[in-house]
């Protein structure tokens, strides 16, 4: 079960940097998206961040040559089935989830490993769509992915022991640490992450603090590099509006319940960095943070 050539199903925020850890750990990459211009904007991304590490020093161009040169961009599944391993990182929406490993299944010969990105769906719920639930596992990555060095390795009920070893592995070779997790929604880190930033949010609505005592709490308080409302920016709105929803459906707790003001700002269209607007307004330098918001 030699990984030599991975798929990533998704060019986003996730799917890019994915690639680019893989590319960057020596393997072939073909990164697919759905149409061109979403393909441009995530091979965009991962140059501008190589091109970012050369200034600073991290990262020599001829390895930014070599990365580049490792990954191919396409806009069809046809190249999939070269694959060893398959990482999928579309939007955290089951349908669309079973609709592409539906399709993956339906082309990659039996030898292929399916991983899911998700950081809240049922991995046992995408894996009984296919015809091998025993090669299926979780592999959730962090943001931003070339950088941070953890991801959750995930089994199911149905995963194979050697499968899951694989797996491992595998993220040991991206130089990322992995954590072994059970496919219970959130798995360790949004089991503990999730209804912290959720607090965060509620903090805001009922006036304990504003944006910046709540980020500078946190920041300066517990040393985290930076605070819950710049985190969720960071990670996206319309992400973590979808991951609470998910939790909140799998445990009824009130604590993985989406706030108000999250859905509102997520119906408003501030879904954060990606956006340029969500807890702060990207378009200043530095970001300030948007008044009005409660
Ligand atoms: N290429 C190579 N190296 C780079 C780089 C690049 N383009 N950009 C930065 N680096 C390096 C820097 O040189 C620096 O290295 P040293 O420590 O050796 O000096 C390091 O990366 C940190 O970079 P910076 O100093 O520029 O920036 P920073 O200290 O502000 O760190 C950060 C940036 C890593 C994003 C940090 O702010 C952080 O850890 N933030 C929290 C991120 C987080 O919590 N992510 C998880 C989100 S949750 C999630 O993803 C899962 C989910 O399901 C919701």
């Amino acid at each position: 079960m030699e990984i030599k050539t991975v798929g990533v199903a998704g060019c986003g925020l996730m799917g890019s940097g994915i690639a680019q850890a893989c590319a960057e750990a020596g393997y072939s990459v073909i990164v697919r998206e759905v149409n061109e211009d979403l393909l441009g904007k995530g091979l965009a991304k991962i140059e501008s961040f190589l091109a970012k590490g050369v200034e600073k020093g991290k990262v020599t161009p001829e390895h930014m040559r070599e990365v580049l040169s490792r990954l191919k961009g396409t806009t069809s599944l046809d190249a999939m089935p070269v694959c060893d391993l398959v990482i999928e990182a579309v939007v955290e929406n089951l349908a669309a989830k079973h609709e592409l490993f539906r399709a993956l299944d339906g082309i990659c010969p039996e030898r292929t490993i399916f991983a899911s990105n998700t950081s809240s769906l049922s991995i046992t719920e995408m894996a009984v769509v296919t015809r091998r639930p025993e090669r299926f596992v979780g592999l959730h990555f962090f943001n931003p992915v070339p950088l941070m060095k953890l991801v959750e390795v995930v089994r199911s009920p149905l995963t194979s022991p050697e499968v899951y070893e694989v797996a491992a592995a595998f993220a040991a070779s991206l130089g990322k640490t992995p954590v072994r997790a059970a496919d219970k929604s959130g798995f360790v880190v949004n089991r503990l992450l999730v209804p912290y930033l959720l607090d965060a949010i509620r903090a805001l609505e009922e006036g304990v603090g504003s944006v910046v005592d709540i980020d500078e709490g946190m920041r300066l308080g517990c040393g985290h590099p930076m605070g819950p409302l710049t985190l969720l920016d960071f990670v996206g709105l319309d992400t973590t509006f979808a991951i609470a929803e998910i939790m909140f459906g799998e445990f009824r707790e009130k604590r993985f319940a989406p706030p108000p003001l999250l859905k509102r700002m997520v119906q408003a269209g501030f879904y954060g960095r990606k956006s340029g607007k969500g807890f702060y307004d990207y378009s200043q330098q530095p970001p300030k943070p948007v008044p009005g918001l409660v």
